[in-house]
């Protein structure tokens, strides 16, 4: 269900267009506190003609851990491995992935939380001394060997990092949180995004693009590329503000970058729990969505935006939330914030 919204910052498969995905860290817009700190370590670790430190990206959905995993790849010059958590089942197919990179490859590991922990287990020296323990035979006769590993960089993502255990945590050199991007970086992706798209883009009509992407490339891209649509059957090819107005209320999509799902989320935290707080299960079933999903999509980008908050007891609306809504506070709710941080 969630990959039919519009404003999903999980990809899409009609996303599929690798050449709006930035190369290299000069093509990588905004996150720039990230990229000065990736550039030196990057330099570093050139100059030394060693591999990178192991590398943890985390963050959102859609915010660019992937790409960032391929540009500093690019900026090395070396290889990149591409697989994911549950695609390694078996510690074997992690052993068969290392023994085949070369010194200075990166090996990226996509939603690395994922990983089964026999085949952490397997990671940890890996990483750490670049070696691995592979058991030969079985029974009393099983005897273990020592397999030297090229000197390889890791770099895992994920969008949940409170789900990696620590010792795994502990294995990256190189931790780096994406955050959501601000309307300035996302006004300036939708502009490139659309010369490398060859269609003509207002800049009122990129601003409004920008804010309506819940801080997401992913998402102001996916709206480009909609909008790209309804101006060539609608209009004469070119995004206009009027036009990018018109065509993003065709596309449910508020002026705050709320879709019909937001909606529901926080029509059922007013109408029903007058406000919260509301356990996560019970929203979740009260809006028929997965609470993985509503913690992972939903949730991020409306608590940080102010529109929910997280207690003890639940998730609760704020008052922000219920003046972009257009509701009365409830009193409850305006008494509670004065007591709970
Ligand atoms: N800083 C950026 N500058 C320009 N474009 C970007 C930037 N970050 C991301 N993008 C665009 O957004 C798209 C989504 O980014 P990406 O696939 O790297 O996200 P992700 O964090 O890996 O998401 P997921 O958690 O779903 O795997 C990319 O294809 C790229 O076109
Ligand atoms: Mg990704």
């Amino acid at each position: 269900m969630e990959d039919d919204r519009i404003v999903s910052p999980g990809a899409l498969s009609h996303d599929a267009d690798p050449g709006l995905r930035p190369q290299w860290l000069r093509d990588y817009i905004g996150q720039d506190r990230i990229k000065d700190r990736l550039a030196i370590f990057i330099e570093a670790s050139q100059q030394r003609r060693e591999a990178l430190d192991h590398v943890l990206l985390y963050g959102p959905p859609g915010l660019g851990k992937t790409t960032l995993a391929h540009i500093i790849a690019n900026e090395l010059g070396v290889h990149i491995r591409f697989t994911s958590g549950p695609a390694i089942e078996r510690a074997g197919d992690l052993a068969s992935v290392l023994t085949n990179l070369e010194a200075g490859d990166v090996l990226f590991i996509d939603e690395i939380h994922r990983l089964a922990r026999t085949v952490e287990e397997v990671l940890y020296p890996a990483m750490e001394d670049f070696h691995l323990d592979i058991m030969l035979g079985k029974g009393p006769s099983a005897r273990s060997v020592r397999l030297d590993l090229p000197r390889f960089t890791l770099i895992g993502a994920t969008t949940r990092a409170g789900m990696l255990t620590a010792p795994l945590r502990d294995r990256f050199g190189v931790i780096v949180h994406l955050d959501f991007y601000d309307t300035k970086d996302l006004t300036d992706i939708v502009k490139r995004s659309a010369q490398l798209l060859g269609v003509h883009l207002d800049a009122a009509a990129a601003l409004e693009i920008a804010r309506r992407s819940r801080g997401t490339p992913r998402i102001a891209n996916r709206l480009l590329r909609r909008l790209r649509d309804y101006v060539e059957v609608k209009g004469d090819g070119e995004i206009t503000y009027a036009m990018a107005e018109e065509g993003l209320k065709m596309l449910e999509v508020d002026p705050h970058g709320l879709d019909a799902v937001d909606h529901r989320l926080l029509d059922a935290l007013y109408y029903r729990y007058q406000g919260g707080p509301a356990g996560l299960e019970t929203l979740a079933a009260a809006i028929g969505e997965e609470s993985g999903t509503i913690e992972d999509v939903y949730e991020p980008y409306l608590l940080q935006q102010g529109y929910i908050q997280r207690t003890p007891r639940g998730r609760t609306l704020t008052a922000l939330a219920c003046e972009r809504m257009g509701w009365p506070v409830p009193q409850e709710l305006s008494q509670r914030s004065l007591f709970e941080p």
